[in-house]
């Protein structure tokens, strides 16, 4: 594997490597000292040219704790703003001698674009409203190990017969690209629900069901993904009003005790409570959304890992 830039280009073998190697990762997080010599010696720039709490954090830590040096690059603070182009940015960062890239953009394309001109590795961290891989994979990672403590999956089999739904703004979501891409991949069903306006164009293509009508969703769904209100990405009405969406697209309580039982709420984060979550939902005993996170620093070793490689000790 040379680059993560898309869901879809992982197979299904390869899918199962970084879920496993992120499993036996994860275990370094109840660790008092958090510290692995695996990438010791290895450069990772972050760079973010869009915001992010989670993802360049979670990317840090996780280069950090496997002992790779690690650097923070962003459009605000670098030449970028001088007007240096991004072709010219990427071949300096190069030249310096970086093994790996860590890229958010946003324009959808440019991390593939900016791959095409460098020697080292290179990892989409979101670009524009395309996609976002590692965000699947810890999603993945957070729904496989629930459904196993459930007990209701095999080992090789976590995801065949299992429904997910896939609810909110689908329009601007990268999330949900990346998320289809690699569910059809693991075998799983996937229901995409959102009002006609916040539907991508072609959605009828993905593979998947989709529908206006969440709560029929939500009783064949094992796993339920609400995605944030993407207010920066929209120019124009796309819903009359808040109240209105949250009425027919939010996780209300109500909704929430009609989830089948054992159910998983999942959010990528930020979430926008009240809107498409109601707090109650969020902070739920099956809302997953803080193992999300803890499972983003354990996705990110491993997929830094597999890029990467260990160090010949
Ligand atoms: N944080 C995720 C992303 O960057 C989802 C979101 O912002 O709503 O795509
Ligand atoms: N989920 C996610 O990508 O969060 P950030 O935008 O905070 O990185």
């Amino acid at each position: 594997m040379r680059h993560l830039l898309s869901a879809g280009d992982l197979s299904l073998a390869e899918i199962t490597s970084i879920l496993n190697v992120a499993e036996e990762l994860h275990t370094i997080q109840g660790r008092a000292i958090k510290k692995l010599p695996t990438l010791r010696g290895r450069t990772v720039i972050n760079m973010f040219f869009e915001d992010s709490t989670r993802t360049r954090t979670s990317f840090e830590m996780a280069g950090k704790w496997m002992s790779a040096d690690t650097i923070n690059v962003t459009g605000k603070g670098s030449s970028t703003s001088k007007g240096e182009s991004l072709r010219d940015t990427m071949l300096t960062l190069d030249a310096m001698g970086t093994d790996c890239f860590v890229i958010r953009h946003g324009s959808s394309g440019a991390v593939a674009q900016a791959a095409g001109w460098v020697k080292a590795h290179v990892i989409n961290a979101g670009d524009g409203t395309h996609e976002h891989p590692t965000q699947a994979l810890l999603d993945a990672f957070a729904m496989r190990r629930h459904f196993r403590k459930l007990g209701e999956s095999a080992a090789d089999s976590d995801f065949e017969g299992k429904t997910i739904a896939i609810v909110g703004d689908l329009l601007h979501s990268r999330v949900v690209r990346s998320n289809v891409l690699l569910q059809r991949t693991l075998g799983s069903k996937v229901i995409l629900v959102a009002p006609p306006t916040l539907l991508p164009t072609g959605v009828e293509h993905w593979g998947c069901e989709v529908t206006d009508d969440l709560d029929a969703a939500l009783e064949a769904s094992d796993a339920v993904m609400m995605l944030r209100v993407q207010r920066e990405r929209m120019h124009g009405g796309f819903f009359p009003t808040a109240r209105e969406y949250t009425e027919l697209y939010g996780l209300t309580p109500e909704r929430l005790a009609r989830l089948r039982p054992g159910a998983a709420i999942c959010h990528p984060g930020p979430m926008n409570r009240g809107l498409e979550i109601s707090s109650e939902a969020a902070d739920a005993a099956n809302s997953l959304i803080l193992d999300q996170v803890t499972a983003g620093v354990s996705v990110r070793m491993s997929v830094l890992y597999h890029l990467l490689g260990g160090s010949p000790e």
